[in-house]
């Protein structure tokens, strides 16, 4: 054997020894300088998502592949991908799809923190034991499919089409390794043209939970893996279009709109092109525009242009859209193009000219079975109902969507905020550390050109975010450039490093502190890019939020967080719950329910503070003025007679009140005609209580028994009503938000309803008047959870019907959709069931109540009946307060022995700001310093013969 002589300095040989190391053993996936092998050109999504089917140049490759989960890449089938492997007795999996809900591996629910040990760019380092990733280390999933071609297809040019895949990918063709990829939220594609032979080809995917590209995706959502969206084989012609980009700008009097764009083509044949021209067809002209010579190997860009006079504009209003296509001959693609014009004028954000406010939410791509793949008729019902909830922005919290939801924002008219698939949360909300990291600077970068490249000819989109709670410093700096290098239309956003965005972010403020700190900032539009942490029953003051917003233009709107609960199906200890949460699949570490944070429930059912949104985001204001209603047109470019604006006077009982409707004139994609977008109510002849008079004969009271402060017996018909004594009670189960700010551990003392006299009065036979006093006799108490009292009726009440605000729960700090009337409906429609155990289902400004046997039968059919002598807050449930305060789960709630009522004078607000520590507002919660009086009235009605 030779000896190896290397001449140079010891520094010199140690450098090279290293680097002869680093090249044998640091992988592709924990090497930041490899973002991706063979990776084409980012470009523009070609096809209108929804037109895709109807594209010839595209072969799905959707469906069944086989698969192998490894629990690390040493356990990994190395050779899988080779010819002679034989993958045939592989289990099936889903594309597109998670391989955690298809039953390989955990999914880990997890908000700041990594999944793994941070030591980047390593995601290798042994964790704690009981980390899921201590045994789980990096799985590996291993995908085949085989995929026939003809020799037709031979002759083109052939690209393999990734839509999505997590976190990081090598390919195989025919044995060959064909690239390697990551930056998992956006389009992956490889020339696979010379791979591929004709017959049956066999292709081979070996994807990695995590790489070092998971040091940027540390996003507070399921940590969920594999290839997650479509995969397609595009036969295309050897000349082709590899990217457009176009926009559509007015002029300064919105008189004409400049269509401008670059349509590039390449020639991956062997021959030069000539010859060739492109035509580009918009607004019913079609331009012709000669190629010019494409030598092979080369792309050119042709530019064209066609100026719209008058033209309609887009808006989230007013989604008006020009169609176009353009055509190379051997190919034709449809997209379509907004006239808008998207501005930044001093501390004002515009729309074509207009300060409008963004009514927002953030979303992530959720699907309680299929993950973090969400399908068309999902992606349809998400933006029907934001429509209906009128809301007009989203934010694509935190990462690219699949592209048909860009689609639907632009049919149907919804302001986007695109996401950067980038966070780095778990080096701290804007750290330094990544911001200034230069050897991950190229991969912050890709993020942000895989962004705008993909959905420049959205119109839908306003804003380019560079992502969410990530760095401070050089990283960012270089993605705002390459923004603002590629696109001058759109402007760019960021939370974390203020000097790289228009718009200035401070989120989840108290709206005192939204109006005040807005207007500290005097250089540029301010905006919540989130708000309203919607968690569990969550969503009070919004009205006050919107109250601050509409008040100063320089606030250009704020997002709520967060749309749907992120609740995924599944098994706990083999019972079936219907959503779970983080450490429900035995995840390590995890952060519990802190995903379920959704005005809509997993299935995508409204929850109670959905309702709460639609009415606060409604587009008009009803202001009564006297005997006038004046009405206030938030919207820009929508005229009030564009609705149907409609009266009802209704009469309950003593009561009258003036119902006011904005409704749809027409049927739109999202609504029908007649579809109420804005509503009011006025009480135009207030409610008559009953006045708690005693009467001045004393009735017998036969059947009652009272003991100190509670009624321990009443007894109608011979049947027994209470099976627990009503009794005063100050106590309630805290909610999400309150729990968070230590709510019942500053309340506790109010576990013991003290300084409390009740009086009870026969009034008849069958009726009670019941009187609550509290006269404080210390200071210094604190808040008080709720005033009132609670009783347990027998088990078969189960039937509602009452008159006050609903017909959905409500609380004193979020009952601006909840109108008076009277409302009906079982026991188990009055309790909302939240995902994570929690107090619900309060009833606010109740004027009467009652509680039977279902109307169709059952043991009891005189109903219980509650007056208030002034208007009271309700809530029944059939489980007591003891066996929600320890559920985890709806299905371990102990129900059905009785029926809990909590009859209330007033119960503390549910929180609208955060859920880590921010209170309820101080006009929602209940002095437990200053005296307490109310009254009301209880009668068991009889059975009817
Ligand atoms: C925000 C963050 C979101 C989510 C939320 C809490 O600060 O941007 O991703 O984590 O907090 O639910
Ligand atoms: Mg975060």
């Amino acid at each position: 054997m030779k000896a190896l002589i290397i001449k140079g300095s010891a520094a010199a040989i140690a450098a090279l020894l290293t680097l002869h190391v680093q090249a044998q053993t640091v992988a592709d996936w924990e090497n930041p300088d490899v973002l991706g092998i063979n990776k084409l050109p980012y470009h523009a999504t070609l096809q209108l998502p929804s037109r895709e089917k109807e594209c010839q140049e595209i072969v799905s490759l959707d469906g069944q592949w086989l698969f192998h989960w490894s629990r690390n890449p040493e356990e990994r089938p190395k050779d899988f991908w080779r010819e002679d492997y034989d993958v045939s007795q592989w289990n099936k999996i889903t594309v597109p799809g998670n391989w955690q809900t298809q039953g390989y591996g955990t999914p880990i629910y997890i908000n700041i923190n990594y999944p793994f040990v941070k030591d980047r760019p390593k995601v290798t380092t042994e964790p704690p034991r009981d980390w899921t990733a201590y045994e789980n280390r990096n799985p590996v999933g291993s995908y085949a499919r085989f995929l026939d071609v003809t020799k037709e297809m031979l002759s083109q040019n052939l690209i393999l089409h990734f839509g999505g895949v997590h976190s990081a990918f090598y390919v195989w063709v025919n044995g060959q390794r064909v690239g390697y990829s990551q930056n998992s939220m956006s389009p992956a594609e490889f020339d696979v043209t010379k791979y591929l032979r004709e017959g049956r080809n066999k292709l081979a995917v070996e994807v990695y939970r995590w790489s070092d590209g998971s040091y940027l995706e540390d996003q507070d959502m399921w940590r969920l893996s594999g290839i997650f969206r479509s995969v397609q084989l595009w036969v295309r012609p050897l000349v082709h279009i590899s990217d457009y980009r176009v926009t559509a700008v007015p002029n300064a009097d919105y008189s004409e709109a400049a269509v401008r764009g670059t349509v590039f083509v390449c020639n991956t044949g062997r021959k030069a092109a000539r010859n060739l021209s492109l035509a580009f067809t918009i607004d019913g002209k079609t331009m012709t525009y000669k190629v010019g010579k494409i030598l092979p190997g080369d792309t050119i860009g042709i530019p064209v242009s066609h100026d719209i006079s008058q033209p309609r504009l887009w808006s989230a209003e007013k989604p008006n859209l020009y169609p176009f296509s353009i055509d190379l001959g051997a190919e034709h693609f449809d997209y379509h193009l907004g006239v808008k014009k998207v501005e930044v004028v001093g501390e004002v954000f515009k729309i074509n000219g207009k300060n409008v406010k963004l009514r927002g939410v953030n979303r992530h791509d959720h699907h309680p079975v299929t993950g973090r793949y969400v399908d068309d008729a999902t992606y349809e019902q998400d933006i029907r109902l934001m429509k209906q909830a009128n809301v007009n922005f989203l934010r694509t919290s935190h990462y690219p969507d699949r592209e048909y939801i860009y689609e639907l924002c632009d049919r149907w008219g919804i302001y986007v905020m695109d996401e950067a698939n980038h966070e780095t949360h778990g080096y701290g909300y804007a750290n330094h550390v990544m911001g200034e990291d230069l050897t991950f600077q190229r991969a912050h970068v890709d993020r942000a050109e895989s962004l705008v490249k993909r959905d420049f000819n959205h119109p839908g989109v306003i804003l380019w975010s560079l992502g969410n709670e990530g760095g401070v410093g050089p990283n960012i700096e270089a993605m705002y450039n390459k923004v603002r290098e590629l696109d001058q239309t759109r402007p760019p956003f960021y939370d974390s490093d203020r000097r790289y965005s228009a718009i200035w972010d401070d989120s989840y403020l108290y709206p005192d502190d939204l109006r005040k700190n807005a207007q500290q900032v005097t250089d540029k539009p301010f905006m919540m890019r989130e708000y309203a942490h919607a968690m569990g029953n969550s969503c009070g003051n919004l009205q006050e939020y919107w109250d601050v917003i509409y008040a100063d233009s320089s606030i250009c709107g704020a997002a709520i967080w967060d749309w749907v609960d992120q609740g995924l199906s599944g098994k706990i200890k083999g019972k079936s719950e219907k959503f779970l949460y983080g450490g429900d699949f035995g995840d390590m570490p995890n952060d519990g329910p802190f995903c379920i944070n959704g005005l809509i429930a997993p299935d995508r059912k409204p929850h109670p503070h959905y309702y709460e949104v639609q009415k606060v985001y409604q587009p008009i204001t009803f202001i009564r003025e006297g005997n006038d209603i004046r009405l206030v047109n938030r919207d820009q470019f929508t005229a009030l007679d564009e609705y149907d604006i409609s009266y009802d006077t209704l009469r309950y009982d003593s009561e009258t009140v003036l119902n006011v409707k904005a409704r749809l004139k027409e049927d739109k994609p999202w609504a029908e005609k007649g579809f109420t977008v804005a509503r009011e109510q006025f009480v135009l002849k207030p409610y008559e209580f009953p006045a708690p008079t005693v009467p001045a004969k004393k009735v017998a009271a036969t059947g009652i028994t009272v003991e100190g402060n509670a009624l321990t017996s009443w007894i109608v018909d011979g049947r027994e009503i209470l099976q627990a004594p009503l009794e005063p009670y100050f106590w309630k189960p805290e909610n999400d938000n309150q729990n968070a700010a230590g709510f019942a551990r500053r309340t506790a003392v109010w576990k013991d309803a003290t300084d409390v006299t009740v009086k009870y009065t026969a009034l008849s036979e069958r009726s009670i008047l019941v009187e609550v006093d509290y006269q404080p006799t210390s200071t210094n108490k604190p808040v008080m959870p709720k005033f009132g009292m609670r009783m347990r009726l027998p088990a078969d009440y189960t039937y509602i019907r009452y008159y006050g605000r609903g017909p959905w729960e409500n609380y004193p700090d979020r009952k601006q959709s909840a109108l008076l009337g009277i409302y009906e409906m079982p026991l188990s429609d009055y309790e909302t069931e939240y995902i994570h155990p929690q107090d619900n289902g309060n009833r606010c400004d109740v004027r009467w109540f009652e509680i039977k046997a279902s109307p169709t039968g059952g043991g009891l059919e005189g109903a219980f009946r509650i007056d208030g002598c002034q208007p009271l807050c309700i809530r029944a449930w059939d489980y007591g307060e003891e066996d929600l305060e320890t559920a985890k789960h709806p299905n371990e709630i102990r129900r059905g022995r009785f029926v809990n009522l909590n009859i209330d004078l007033n119960i503390h607000g549910v929180g609208g700001t955060d859920t880590w520590g921010k209170r309820t507002l101080p006009q929602y919660t209940i002095d437990g310093n200053k005296p307490h009086h109310y009254s009301f009235i209880l009668s068991a009605e009889k059975k009817k013969e």
